[in-house]
């Protein structure tokens, strides 16, 4: 049965319709659509922002899903949703950490650095935000079954929620191009892995036509109802810092899911008379994976994707599908975005790594691109950034593992930390203690 869209008609509730970002056509939100059936626009779902919101509106009742879940705590925000089809893990109430190692290394002298620790969610990325909402959207509507297509920790949140809601998933990756711990999460929790002889592009492309063919429901982040969970990391960061706006939030940049989430966020939290101002969201991509800061470079005024290439797995993406939203939320924040090297995504990573906290490599290109806008004066030394880890340290090891022993020009990278191997002798670790460890 193929999965179209139908008009809104007055009789349903608000935030249960979407409207196309192009075409301003509005639609029930009560199917499976993903683009706009009159022109293929992005869709938005609405929310009713004719009303003053305190935080008062986020203090949840100590039985509700809310007060164990930092998605649903923001419900007034988010889409009418009946309680008996949420499908959650508890995610988020993530970590914001202030380091002045991060701090030093952004090269905000007189600021400050934060970073948002998204790798604390159930599935250990900020995907599980987006997922409780669109398993719970599917729910709603009746869908039978829930796929997408994933570099990795899409598939591996899907995957979960779907055994959470006892629905059949499945999943699209490009073969050999996602790690070993989000091909592992994805098998464990029991979806169907299918690996395709191809890239992220590909995997979605097809899966597009899938969904639009048969009556399956699309969990990537074209899906309105996805960005709606993810426009809580925005929320919840705002609400660590007692609605006192950043000056920049930074992200990494695969698909733009997030960076359009995050522009949504943005935008209502001020309509609502949350915030006063708005941060700039910079986005920041692997230089291999770099559509959208080429885009930014042109004015945009040029767009052409690219055949990705980064050892940052997680956005090897280079036709992301999100793009115009994205560009909306850049505009709309006079925000930022650039591409950083492999190199300076790695190096970053060690650092966030050393100072105890951690994350994947596309996590770190938050900060490295942070250290680059700041080098080149388009952020003032003296900002309050808060960066965004997508993902958690464990997510990629092998990335890990080779960064600190493998050689660059018959040279240790500048952070490796090798492990020393020693005979099984007292002896032998006093000489540890004294050379490596005091010395
Ligand atoms: N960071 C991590 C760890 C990710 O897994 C992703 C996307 C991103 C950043 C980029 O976010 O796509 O919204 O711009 N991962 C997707 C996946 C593509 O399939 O897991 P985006």
């Amino acid at each position: 049965m193929p999965a179209t869209g139908q008009r809104r008609t007055e009789s349903l509730p608000h935030e249960l319709s979407v409207t196309c970002m192009s075409c301003g056509r509005s639609f029930a939100g009560t199917s499976a659509i993903s683009t706009c059936p009159e022109c293929g626009g992005l869709l938005d779902a609405d929310i009713d922002l004719e009303r003053t919101l305190t935080p008062i509106a986020f203090d949840a009742p100590k039985d509700s899903i809310g007060a164990q879940s930092g998605v649903w705590r923001f419900r007034s925000l988010l889409p009418d949703i009946p309680d008996e089809h949420i499908v959650t893990r508890y995610e988020g109430n993530t970590p914001l950490y202030w380091d002045d190692r991060l701090t030093d290394y952004a090269g905000l002298a007189n600021g400050r650095m934060g970073v948002k620790h998204e790798g604390h969610n159930p599935t250990g990325s900020f995907k599980d935000r987006g997922m409780t909402v669109a398993v719970s959207h599917a729910r709603t509507i009746g869908a039978r079954v829930i796929a997408c297509a994933s570099t990795g920790n899409t598939s591996a949140s899907l995957a979960s929620y779907a055994a959470t809601a006892g629905m059949p998933a499945m999943v699209l990756i490009p073969d050999g191009k996602i790690s070993a711990g989000k091909l592992g999460q994805t098998i464990a929790y029991g979806a169907t892995v299918v690996q395709i002889a191809g890239d992220f592009d590909l995997a979605l492309k097809l899966l597009r036509e899938l969904t639009s063919e048969f009556d399956v429901y699309l969990a990537n982040s074209v899906n309105p109802f996805r960005p709606e969970g993810q426009k809580t990391i925005v929320f919840e960061i705002l609400a660590n810092l007692n609605w006192k706006a950043p000056d920049v939030i930074a992200l990494p940049g695969g698909n733009l899911g997030n960076t359009a989430a995050f522009g949504k966020a943005l935008s209502e939290a001020y309509q609502v008379g949350l915030i006063d101002r708005l941060p700039r969201i910079a986005t920041i991509q692997a230089e291999g994976a770099s559509p959208f800061a080429r885009y930014f470079e042109s004015g945009f005024d040029h767009y052409e994707p690219m055949t990705p290439n980064t050892i940052a797995t997680a956005i090897n993406i280079g036709a992301p599908a999100s793009v115009e939203r994205a560009r909306r939320a850049i505009q709309g924040t006079s925000g930022l975005v650039t591409a950083v090297t492999d190199d300076e995504i790695l190096d970053a990573k060690a650092i966030i790594d050393r100072a105890g906290i951690g994350c994947e490599p596309a996590s770190a290109a938050s900060l490295a691109g942070i250290r680059k806008l700041v080098a080149a004066g388009e952020i003032p030394d003296d900002a309050t950034v808060v960066g965004v880890l997508t993902g958690n340290v464990l997510k990629d090891t092998d990335a890990i593992v080779n960064y600190h022993l493998s050689n660059v020009d018959n040279e240790p990278r500048p952070l490796a930390n090798r492990p020393i191997k020693v005979d099984a002798t007292l002896d032998a670790l006093k000489k540890v203690l004294d050379d490596a460890v005091l010395g």
